[in-house]
């Protein structure tokens, strides 16, 4: 099976994922999670909008919370531009392709760009932020997991195809993807990335758009059990989604969460870096190597936030994966 072939002069420069801003009913109660189970920063805040960063780092804010009334969803997802000539570049790709692109002013941000991909997410792209301290030596402020940087989203779409052409046309390179194998290959499951790691943005194939996860770097394993320990001591053992555990693609540790508005944040150890330019996608086809972890409950195959205004349509290849209510129900039915 061939996949997209990534366009190294892309028309614009995305940097890399930057920050989300969800809606929230209890603002309070998200605040309170993501400070002390995440370890998020607070940046600034008002009565109806929180605005949180990484230990590490200096832009004002990569997690915005807002209160609605309505329901928990999506509003953008950030990303980062190199300089505000790509901004310019952007919106001439984006209105050329009859896509929506809109200038707009957001607090806290240079001028800053909304536009819609063909999936219909929304997108947020800027240049820079105003500037905060960075406090990853200052560990009295280290709370919960400890948040040090956002890493990346990941998103169900209809049609990875689709979803990972428009992609590496826009620059994004493709470090690991997923296939059906077999005769009728297809493709389930992408993980893009412009800076250097294995992932920007990850596509995976279910009814979709919607967003299944954005995810924060920690600096060790511990950091995830400090802040399955943190969700325990305050009550919140709940919202522990999935894991701590490991995956099989990419090896990498991780545990889920589920904030109190349901959106899902994932936190892990920094994953390998990509560096060269020659570096090729890695195929995982058929069933997942090198796992123990137990497979993972209905609600995170299939549950994600919807994005504001936006359909949700049936995925054009579907994947069969097993849930952990199957798993149980097989284990108790053996002998
Ligand atoms: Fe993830």
């Amino acid at each position: 099976m061939s996949i997209p072939q990534p366009n190294r002069k892309p028309p614009f420069n995305i940097t890399r994922a930057g920050h989300t801003v969800i809606t929230v009913t209890d603002l309070a109660a998200c605040r309170d999670f993501y400070s002390e189970v995440i370890g998020l920063l607070v940046s600034d805040e008002d009565a109806d909008t929180v605005y949180l960063r990484g230990l590490e780092e200096i832009g004002h804010h990569s997690l915005v919370l807002k209160r609605t009334d309505g329901p928990h969803q999506c509003e953008r997802v950030g990303a980062r531009v190199f300089d505000e000539e790509d901004l310019e570049k952007a919106h001439h790709y984006f209105t050329s392709k009859d896509l929506p692109a809109e200038w707009v002013e957001r607090p806290y941000q240079t001028r800053t760009l909304h536009v819609t991909d063909p999936m219909g997410m929304p997108l947020e792209l800027c240049a820079s932020m105003d500037k905060r301290s960075r406090n990853h030596v200052n560990t009295h402020l280290h709370k919960g997991a400890a948040a040090l940087r956002f890493d990346h989203f990941q998103f169900l779409v209809p049609d990875v195809m689709k979803a990972s052409t428009f992609y590496t046309d826009l620059g994004f390179r493709i470090s690991d993807y997923f296939t059906t194998g077999g005769p009728q290959d297809h493709i389930l499951g992408s993980f893009m990335y412009r800076k250097s790691n294995p992932h920007d943005f990850v596509f995976m194939t279910r009814p979709g758009p919607v967003m299944h996860h954005f995810a924060f770097i920690v600096a060790e394993s511990h950091c995830l059990f400090r802040a399955c320990d943190t969700a325990g001591s305050l009550g919140l053992s709940a919202q522990v989604d999935r894991g701590p555990s490991r995956h099989g693609q990419g090896h990498q540790l991780y545990v889920y969460f589920r904030d109190p508005a349901g959106h899902r944040v994932e936190v892990l150890p920094p994953p390998i870096q990509l560096i060269d330019i020659d570096e090729e996608p890695v195929c995982w086809a058929g069933a997942a190597r090198f796992t123990w972890d137990l497979p993972p409950a209905k609600r995170w195959i299939y549950e994600g936030t919807p994005f504001a205004g936006v359909d949700i349509g049936d995925a054009v290849v579907e994947q069969k994966l097993l849930s952990l209510e199957e798993h149980l129900a097989k284990q108790s039915d053996d002998p």
